[in-house]
C-alpha cells in the first residue's frame, strides 16, 4: 500500500464515520416513545397565530394522544373509527344532523351547555339545555293562544306562562320560538304527512309578559337510529328515547336568549334521557284541564321563563347563531 493509498483509506474511513454519526443523530431526533411523539406534534402547532386556536389544538392533541395511548388503539380500531366518523358525516344533509346527534348522545352538547351556564350564572334565569338536531329557523309568527298543531297530532294542550327578567319584571314583546313532535314521535321534517312548520311557531309576550299557546301533549320519541349513532347506541346497550318535551328558544331585547325545554313531569325517561338534557327546573306537570280552563284543551302546562340581562358589550336582541340543521 502506497502513502497515497493510505491517505485515501483514511479519508474513506472518516467519511464513513461521519455518515454513521449523521445517521445516529437523525435517529435520535425521531421519537422513541409515545410521549416523545406527542411532544413533537405539540411543538409542530406551537406557532399557531390565533391564541385560542393554539390553546384548543394543543389540548386536542394532548387528549387525542392520551386516548390512543391509554386504549392501545390498534390500526384496525383506528380505521373503524375513521369509517364511523366518515359515515356520520355522510349521514348529514339539509334535514339530518348526525354529528349533533353524536355530540348529544355522547353528552358533549350538554357539557358545553353546562359550562356556558356555569360561566354566566345569573340567579333566577331559566336554565338552558340542548338545542337538538331538529330546530328549523324561520317558524311562522303566531297569534296568542293559536294552535301550532292539527287535531290528529295528539292530545290538545294549553301551555302558558310569563316571560320576565330575573327581577320578575315582564318582558313585553319577548319572543318564544317553540317546536315539538306530533304524537307519532316525529318532527315535521321527518314526517311527509305533516306540513312544513307543523308544531312550530313563534309567540310574542304581551305587555304583562304573558304568553299562551295551543299544542299537543309531548310524547317520548327515539332519536334516529338508522345511522351510525343508532349503531353506537345498540352496541352500548343504551336506549334511544328522549324524555317527552317541548323545545323553546326565548329571546328579548337587551337580554340573553335561552335555548331550553319544557319536560313532562310524568314521563318515564326523565332519569335516562338519551342526550342527557333533563334539568329539574324544566320539569312541569301537564295536568288534566279543569272546568275553569278553555273547553277545547285536555291538558294545561304552566311554564314561566326568566331571562338574564345581556352583557354590556353585546347587541340585543340576540338569537343563537345556528346553521340550519333539521
Ligand atoms: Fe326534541
Amino acid at each position: 500500500m502506497t502513502t497515497e493509498d493510505m491517505k485515501t483509506a483514511d479519508a474513506q474511513a472518516a467519511q464513513a464515520a461521519q455518515t454513521a454519526q449523521a445517521a445516529q443523530t437523525a435517529q435520535a431526533a425521531q421519537p422513541a416513545t409515545p410521549a416523545e411523539l406527542t411532544s413533537q406534534v405539540l411543538r409542530a402547532y406551537d406557532d399557531t397565530p390565533d391564541a385560542r386556536l393554539r390553546e384548543i389544538l394543543a389540548s386536542l392533541v394532548r387528549h387525542l394522544h392520551a386516548f390512543v395511548t391509554e386504549t392501545a388503539l390498534t390500526a384496525e380500531e383506528w380505521m373503524a373509527g375513521v369509517r364511523f366518523l366518515t359515515e356520520t358525516g355522510q349521514k348529514c344533509d339539509a334535514e339530518r344532523q348526525e354529528f349533533i346527534l353524536l355530540s348529544d348522545t355522547l353528552g358533549a352538547s350538554s357539557l358545553v351547555d353546562l359550562l356556558g351556564h356555569l360561566a354566566s350564572r345569573e340567579p333566577g334565569a331559566t336554565e338552558s339545555t340542548v338545542l337538538g338536531p331538529f330546530y328549523v329557523p324561520g317558524a311562522p309568527h303566531r297569534q296568542p293562544g293559536e294552535n301550532i298543531g292539527r287535531p290528529q297530532d295528539g292530545a290538545p294542550t294549553l301551555v302558558r306562562g310569563r316571560i320576565t327578567d330575573t327581577a320578575g319584571r315582564p318582558l313585553s314583546g319577548a319572543e318564544l320560538d317553540v317546536w315539538q313532535t306530533a304524537a307519532n314521535g316525529l318532527y315535521d321534517v321527518q314526517d311527509p304527512q305533516q306540513p312544513p312548520f307543523n308544531l312550530r311557531g313563534i309567540f310574542t309576550a304581551g305587555p304583562d309578559g304573558r304568553y299562551e299557546l295551543r299544542t299537543v301533549r309531548p310524547v317520548s320519541y327515539p332519536v334516529p337510529t338508522d345511522g351510525p349513532v343508532g349503531r353506537l347506541l345498540r352496541a352500548s346497550g343504551r336506549h334511544a328515547w328522549r324524555a317527552a318535551h317541548i323545545h323553546a328558544i326565548v329571546s328579548a331585547r337587551g337580554h340573553q336568549p335561552v335555548t331550553t325545554h319544557i319536560f313532562d313531569s310524568e314521563n318515564e325517561y326523565l332519569d335516562s334521557d338519551t342526550v342527557f338534557g333533563v334539568k329539574d327546573s324544566l320539569i312541569k306537570p301537564f295536568r288534566p284541564a279543569s272546568p275553569e280552563d278553555p273547553a277545547d284543551v285536555a291538558y294545561v302546562a304552566e311554564m314561566d321563563f326568566s331571562l338574564a340581562p345581556s352583557p354590556p358589550s353585546s347587541r340585543a336582541p340576540r338569537t343563537p347563531r345556528i346553521p340550519r340543521t333539521a
